[in-house]
């Protein structure tokens, strides 16, 4: 490892799942990491006043982030856990280069997470799934190129589909986007654990449909502000989860300097109303 990066573990619940990391994951990661056999994990960072996305200064979650390396290294670790990683098109628009692989999360370490994929069974590539209602999308992104599967509409289907490249796969949930339906084509498909990196428009809408188990939330030391027509995002838009409260049960809590990672199970919620 090349940079000097490192977790203290401060909490952590008892009884949790643990996978195989190879030595020098663990180590730095401290404590247990590990999943009920079939679960939806987030990750996000955020700035300790809210503030997940910038839209006005390009690739915003580095400086939300603080340029934590020590993130990165858990969104690495994150999505080397995973059967399939599920971001929006909002996300894939802010990340035109990200393929969304381990390596690429932090390659410092890129060989032992791949030697944790295949100590859990899991292919060397992690899959893409990507949300685009409408089909307004970049075509010529690498994710697609990479073998990417769209989840769409029909509509979205019709627009999209004789751009995309050879490897990209398309799958519709029909006349509109169902969140639910989503994640049931990705659990059709033998993925067990998912791993949302979408933005605060797909969290909300996953956390409105109760089909969130855990987010993994890492809060920088900064504070950015909002106005009214700045864009800015908080965690969770276009979903209202009251009146049943997503509550949280915290799971881990790490620190690295003044940054913390925390991690929570969440109950799963059903009347809240999302509008993607
Ligand atoms: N700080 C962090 O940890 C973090 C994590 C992720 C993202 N971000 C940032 O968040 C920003 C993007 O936010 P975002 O909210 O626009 O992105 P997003 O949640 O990734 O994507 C939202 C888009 O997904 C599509 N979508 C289709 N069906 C949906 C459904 N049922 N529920 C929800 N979305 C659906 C819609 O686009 P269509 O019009 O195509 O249908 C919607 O506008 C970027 O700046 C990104 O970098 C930050």
């Amino acid at each position: 490892m090349t940079e000097a990066v490192s977790l203290e573990l401060l909490y952590e619940a008892p009884g949790l799942p643990a996978d195989p990391l190879p030595e020098a994951l663990a180590q730095v990661y401290g404590g247990t990491l590990g999943f009920p056999p079939s679960c939806l994990y987030a990750n996000f960072v955020s700035t300790a006043d809210g503030v997940v996305a910038i839209p006005s200064i390009p690739g915003s979650n580095k400086l939300i982030a603080d340029a934590s390396s020590t993130d990165r290294f858990v969104m690495g670790l994150l999505r080397a856990s995973a059967d399939v990683i599920l971001v929006g098109s909002g996300t894939m628009a802010a990340s035109p280069k990200s393929i969304w692989s381990p390596e690429q999360g932090y390659p410092p370490v890129a060989a032992e997470l791949a030697e944790l994929r295949q100590a859990l069974g899991l292919p060397a590539e992690l899959p893409v799934a990507i949300l685009s209602a409408s089909g307004r999308i970049d075509p010529d992104h690498p994710v697609f190129a990479a073998g990417g599967l769209l989840i769409t509409t029909d509509r979205g289907a019709e627009a999209v589909a004789d751009r995309l490249p050879a490897a990209a796969t398309i799958a519709s949930t029909g006349a509109t986007l169902d969140i639910s339906a989503a994640v049931a084509i990705l659990r059709a498909q033998g993925h067990r654990r998912i791993l949302s990196e979408g933005g605060p428009t797909v969290i909300g809408s996953l956390l409105a449909g109760g089909l969130v188990d855990e987010l993994f939330l890492t809060i920088s030391p900064l504070l950015v502000g909002r106005t009214p027509d700045d864009g800015r995002l908080a965690l969770v838009e276009g979903a209202d989860l009251l009146p049943d409260l997503t509550r949280g049960r915290l799971l881990g809590v790490r620190r690295d300097a003044d940054h913390l990672f925390l991690r929570y199970a969440l109950s799963a919620t059903t009347a809240a109303s999302a509008a993607p």
